[in-house]
């Protein structure tokens, strides 16, 4: 797939792996990174071979945040022009379920991007934070809307003002992240996960996703519209077909996501 100078990426059964890679500075994401992860999930979302997507960093590192060096001298006007979160904007349409596997720091824009997966596991060793507050600045890819959704009002705004970082097994208490395991075996479980999720019945994951984040981003009344609309939808689809006649023959079902 693509060539990329900040990202690495390679396919598992199907499983599409993204991998930040800009270990000089801890992966900070520059413009140009951010731009390379969102066409690889684009990519793999259109995929045919790919039912599952995972992000992740490195052993030492997810991502320290945005690149500071790059944002340094930006003013309102320079980012206005750019239309610089138009790019993020992109991850939410991304139909396929996205995972963050996350070893070591995730702060920032980093934790960000964490925040605009579906499902988030991580290393007992794995940091987070928002320490935009020590710049001087906060976050501005959507973190303090999804931190308060999942950790609640009182929680993110405590620790968005402080800026420090806290472990992945605070971080689950809070309900923020799905998983935590020992860091050499992280990618083992994510990947024992998405080869499960990877048998599941495509449409099914894929509206399931659209009607879940709908509870996150729309009233119930929308929400409920939405998960009406998906459950008539997988009634026209052919896995449903199979999926029920498997049942009652009492065989697994052989779901081809159309
Ligand atoms: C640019 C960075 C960087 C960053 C680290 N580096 N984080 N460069 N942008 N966000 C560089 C350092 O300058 C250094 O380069 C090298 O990476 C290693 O970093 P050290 O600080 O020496 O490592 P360490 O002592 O282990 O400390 C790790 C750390 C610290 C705690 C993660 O690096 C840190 O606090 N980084 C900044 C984290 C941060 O503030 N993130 C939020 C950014 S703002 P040299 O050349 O000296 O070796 C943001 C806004 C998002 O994300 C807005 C929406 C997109």
């Amino acid at each position: 797939m693509g060539n990329y100078e900040f990202i690495k990426t390679r396919v598992e059964e199907a499983t599409g792996i993204i991998e930040l890679h800009r270990p000089d500075v801890l992966n900070a994401l520059n413009r140009k990174m951010v731009d390379e992860i969102v066409e690889a999930l684009e990519r793999y979302d259109q995929s045919e071979d790919i039912r599952v997507i995972v992000i992740t960093g490195s052993q030492k590192v997810f991502a320290a945040g945005a690149d500071i060096d790059e944002m340094a001298d930006d003013t309102p006007v320079s980012m206005e022009l750019r239309n610089q979160f138009a790019v993020w904007d992109r991850i939410s349409l991304v139909k396929k379920p996205v995972i963050a596997a996350v070893n070591g720091y995730a702060l920032g824009g980093a934790f960000e991007l964490v925040l605009n997966c579906d499902l988030i596991f991580a290393g007992e060793t794995a940091k987070f934070g928002f320490p935009e507050i020590n710049l001087g600045v906060m976050p501005g890819a959507g973190g303090t809307q999804r931190l308060a959704k999942t950790m609640g009002k009182a929680k993110a705004l405590e620790w968005l003002w402080t800026g420090e970082h806290m472990s992945a097994k605070e971080v689950y208490q809070y309900g923020v992240i799905n998983k935590v395991v020992a860091p050499e075996i992280l990618m083992d479980e994510v990947l024992k996960y998405t080869a499960k999720l990877s048998r599941q019945a495509p449409l099914s994951v894929r509206l399931i996703k659209e009607a879940v984040n709908k509870v996150t981003d729309s009233t119930l009344e929308e929400g409920l519209l939405l998960e009406r609309k998906n459950f008539y939808l997988l009634f026209g689809s052919e896995d449903q077909k199979e999926g029920m006649k498997a049942f009652i023959e009492k065989r697994k079902p052989d779901f081809k996501g159309k």
